[in-house]
């Protein structure tokens, strides 16, 4: 006959294996630019053991650890070590995006009868806010802690013409890492001046922990029967076309290398998937768009926020050259981005959703980034 268990055993035994602890924040030096700015490392912690560590130049998520389906954590985003890495070869790691995330069709758009001219950093497009975007400046940071979790709020104040744009912005984007296990990110603008402003999130994911090999075994579902074609140089040509049919169809579960290599003008252009999809959900509305999961560690990444499109972008211009944090070398497609946010080139593009804001308006926008586990 059993023995029957004391007490105290059984409630070991019917005690999940899950991490509780107590949210926190720390902060630490994360070194100085060639300019002499002061950088701070925060690591925000949650009551799950999930932790995400920013740096307040450029607002970069330089770490991010999420636990698999046996509880083991790993860092699943892309970055470097040092400050001088990120200052000098990052292809926008883990980066906060401004003014404008994505291209416009040679760095120029008329607002009100007049005509901007933008820094140019792309094959004559401008992208990511130019020479020196939000990518590039040392943001003030305010650790706090929520209800929702420990949470980071940066402020820039970018000024009048800064990489061609106009009006002084007034930016804060706080980053939450809520007892939920999400990155949550929101952000805030107003300006003094008619403007555009399209901001997002730039981390390179690899949910089978980072510089472990491509990312093509992922599983990718995208809630979007439209996207938007672009030319050679990644600009659209301002249709919304349908996925049904191509490659760029994602409504059912499907890995990313399953069809990346097939003869298509799209692919071509981007050299894989570099394009923008257009959102299922309503505008300005907080809903799903994405979900993405790695059979091997069963991490789930589901991409929410309230943005009408979103860029998913193949890694393809990883070559092996950038070696990352703990020396990995990040080799084609080893790693993607879901980067939420307005269509590329809206300023000159009437159809597509606006991108204007103008003073006594406040730009809205929240990301969020939600891990779980299959
Ligand atoms: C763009 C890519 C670009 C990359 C820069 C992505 O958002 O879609 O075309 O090469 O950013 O690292």
């Amino acid at each position: 006959m059993k023995k029957a268990l004391p007490l105290a055993a059984l409630l070991i035994t019917l005690t999940p294996m899950t991490h509780s602890a107590e949210p926190s924040i720390t902060a630490k030096s994360f070194g100085t630019t060639t300019a002499g700015q002061k950088v701070t490392q925060y690591i925000l912690s949650n009551s799950k053991g999930a932790s995400v560590s920013i740096i307040n130049y450029g607002g970069i998520v330089t770490s991010l650890k999420v636990p698999d389906r046996n509880g083991k954590f790993a860092d699943v985003v892309l970055g470097f070590k040092t400050l001088a890495d990120y200052e000098k070869k990052s292809p926008y790691f883990g980066a906060l995006i401004g003014r404008y995330g994505n291209r416009i069709s040679k760095g120029e758009f008329t607002l009100d009868g007049n005509t901007y001219h933008l820094a140019k950093n792309d094959h004559g497009q401008s992208l990511h806010g130019g020479l020196k975007g939000f990518d590039k400046v040392v943001w003030n940071a305010t650790p706090v802690e929520t209800k929702q979790g420990p949470s980071l709020k940066l402020t820039y104040v970018s000024k009048d013409g800064e990489e061609g744009y106009p009006g002084i912005l007034s930016v804060t984007a706080t980053y939450i890492l809520t007892n939920k296990n999400e990155l949550k990110l929101v952000y805030r603008a107003t300006t003094d001046k008619a403007t555009v402003v399209n901001l997002t999130h730039h981390s390179y994911f690899n949910l089978a922990g980072q510089g472990s090999g491509d990312i093509l075994g992922h599983v990718v579902t995208i809630h979007a029967g439209k996207y938007t074609p672009v030319d050679d140089v990644l600009i659209p040509t301002g249709k919304l076309a349908p996925v049904k049919g191509t490659p760029f169809d994602f409504r059912k579960p499907t890995a990313i290398g399953a069809r990346i290599n097939e003869q298509n003008e799209q692919l071509k252009n981007g050299r894989g998937y570099d394009q923008n999809w257009v959102a299922d959900k309503l505008p300005g509305h907080l809903g799903m768009i994405a979900r993405v999961e790695e059979p091997k560690s069963g991490r789930v990444m589901e991409v929410i926020s309230t943005e009408p499109g979103v860029q998913f972008y193949s890694g393809n211009f990883l070559d092996g050259t950038l070696i990352g944090k703990g020396g990995k070398v990040y080799k084609f497609r080893n790693g993607f981005c879901f980067e939420p946010q307005h269509f590329p080139d809206s300023p000159n593009h009437r159809n597509f959703p606006s991108t204007v804001l103008r003073p006594g308006e406040t730009y809205k926008n929240t990301i969020i980034y939600r891990f779980s586990t299959e």
